[in-house]
């Protein structure tokens, strides 16, 4: 399975760029699933209930959000209407909406996209995301249900999302960072991902922090 994920689409520069681009960009690289980070996609913070439709017309199969999932209020209620939307596993207890789900993608195969929260160096406290994490891929062993597992770490030390990555290495398929908007430069296959086909590899894709 040939998965893009595109993140973080800030502003109406994201929003216009996706709405543009994503469909040649998928047509060209023959994507079967394209996931985007869209926290920061209305005016820099948030995203609202229009522009999430717009984005998931322009060609997203599933928006991730992070810790400015609900800075835009509507999204409190559109997020529980919109099975599309994924925030984070470990955002709060009682936050609408759900940090994981499994979607259909083509041929008939499922993946999992799981969304998680980090704690160092981020604004608020959140809860422990290594065993937020480790809750949802036991529930979907890699193989099982879904052919692929995408994990979204959103947080700010390149450090914890390289602790991330290892932490699924061979559990999920890709574990990408995501809210330091800043180009994807390092990626790597780790070694659990040398265990088992392509598809169950665990890439982690890390991006260093922002000042
Ligand atoms: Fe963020
Ligand atoms: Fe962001």
């Amino acid at each position: 399975m040939r998965i893009l994920f595109l993140g973080d689409v800030v502003g109406r520069t994201g929003r216009t760029a996706v709405r543009d681009r994503l469909t040649p960009l998928r047509e060209r690289l023959k994507a079967d699933f394209v996931i985007l980070n869209a926290e920061n996609a209305t005016s820099g913070i948030g995203l609202s209930g229009d522009h999430a439709k717009q984005l998931l017309e322009s060609g997203a199969d599933v928006l991730t959000l992070g810790d400015h999932a609900f800075d835009q209020k509507d999204m409190l209620t559109y997020i529980e209407r919109e099975p599309r939307i994924i925030r984070p596993l470990n955002y709060a207890k009682n936050a609408p909406g759900i940090g994981a789900r499994v979607f259909d993608a083509p041929g008939g195969r499922k993946i999992l996209v799981a969304q998680v929260l980090g704690q160092v160096f981020m604004k608020r406290p959140f809860d422990d995301p290594f065993s937020a994490v480790d809750a949802v891929l036991k529930k979907h062993p890699l193989g099982g249900l879904a052919a692929a597992t995408v994990v979204d770490i959103h947080c700010e030390a390149t450090s914890e999302k390289m602790g991330m990555g290892h932490f699924c290495d061979g559990r999920a398929s890709l574990v990408v960072g995501t809210h330091t908007h800043v180009p994807t430069a390092d990626t790597q296959i780790l070694s659990g991902g040398q265990r088992s086909s392509q598809t169950q590899g665990c890439a982690a894709i890390t991006t260093p922090s922002l000042a």
